[in-house]
């Protein structure tokens, strides 16, 4: 199987005064599904930014696949190691799915190919098979923002599949659907990671998803790692201290 490992080391991400992560260390494996839990705020979308490069840690390293993230400069090689799908999904409302979709394939693509296509849709069957995959097969020329939120989702999705990246990152991928909708869509998910060898992480805010779908569970709370454990390790009473709404702290 490919490497797709993601080793951190003492990460800490400062915000002014604020730590939103503070000293966080943890090793995943190729290929492992990784439910992300934890308060609001707790720091979630801020490791799985730093993951993804687009928040700077204050200190610590990340290594993906063996390669510090701070030395992978290339969009390029960056597209092929990360892909991630945010709550807000990143698509163009105004173009059709189809090229949403083809946008995957961006980072692949020159400049002059990217353009074209735009008018004449490279790789179609290749976007045509990712958008059967995920069930919407019959929206190819529709224009995205007509879409639902959750058919919006599945676009997000097929265009990750063809952006086939080593590492998935899911920031909360379900959060607005409604609960069959988001069981659907949080199983192709899987599906689809475990189809390609890659690994996954979500943040979730139903620990009913996180406990059913994922085996192992790591929980944040004020910034740092406050669990990380097999999702049959985990009790009601731990749960609830991860939840529980305590005084502002101040660091
Ligand atoms: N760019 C920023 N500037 C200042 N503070 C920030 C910034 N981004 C995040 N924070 C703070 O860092 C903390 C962690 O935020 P983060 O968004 O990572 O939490 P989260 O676990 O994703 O929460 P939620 O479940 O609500 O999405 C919060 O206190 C937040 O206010
Ligand atoms: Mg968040």
């Amino acid at each position: 199987m490919n490497d797709s490992s993601i080793d951190v080391t003492n990460m800490t991400v400062a915000f002014g005064h604020k730590h939103a992560l503070s000293s966080i260390s943890l090793s995943i494996k190729s290929g492992e599904q990784i439910a992300l839990i934890g308060p609001s705020g707790a720091g979630k979308t801020t490791f799985l930014n730093s993951l993804a490069a687009l928040t700077v840690p204050t200190e610590g390293e990340i290594a993906l696949i063996g390669q510090n993230v701070r030395n992978m400069k290339d969009p390029k090689r960056r597209a092929k190691t990360i892909g991630m799908i945010r709550q807000q999904f990143d698509l163009v409302n105004e173009l059709p799915v189809i090229h949403n979709v083809l946008a995957g394939r961006l980072s692949e693509w020159g400049l002059l190919k990217s353009l074209l296509s735009l008018v004449f849709p490279q790789e179609k069957q290749a976007a045509i098979q990712a958008l059967k995959k995920v069930g919407l097969a019959d929206k190819l020329y529709t224009k995205t923002g007509l879409l639902s939120g959750g058919e919006q989702q599945r676009v997000a999705m097929a265009r990750l599949l063809l952006q086939n990246p080593a590492i998935i990152l899911a920031d909360e991928p379900v959060a607005s659907l409604d609960p069959a909708r988001s069981e659907d869509l949080l199983q192709m998910l899987i599906k689809l990671a475990a189809e390609g060898n890659q690994t996954l992480i979500a943040s979730l805010h139903s620990v009913d998803f996180a406990l059913t779908y994922f085996s192992r569970i790591i929980a944040l709370k004020n910034g740092k790692l406050f669990f990380d454990l097999k999702n049959n390790e985990i009790t009601k009473d731990r749960l609830s201290e991860l939840y529980a709404i305590e005084e502002e702290q101040n660091d």
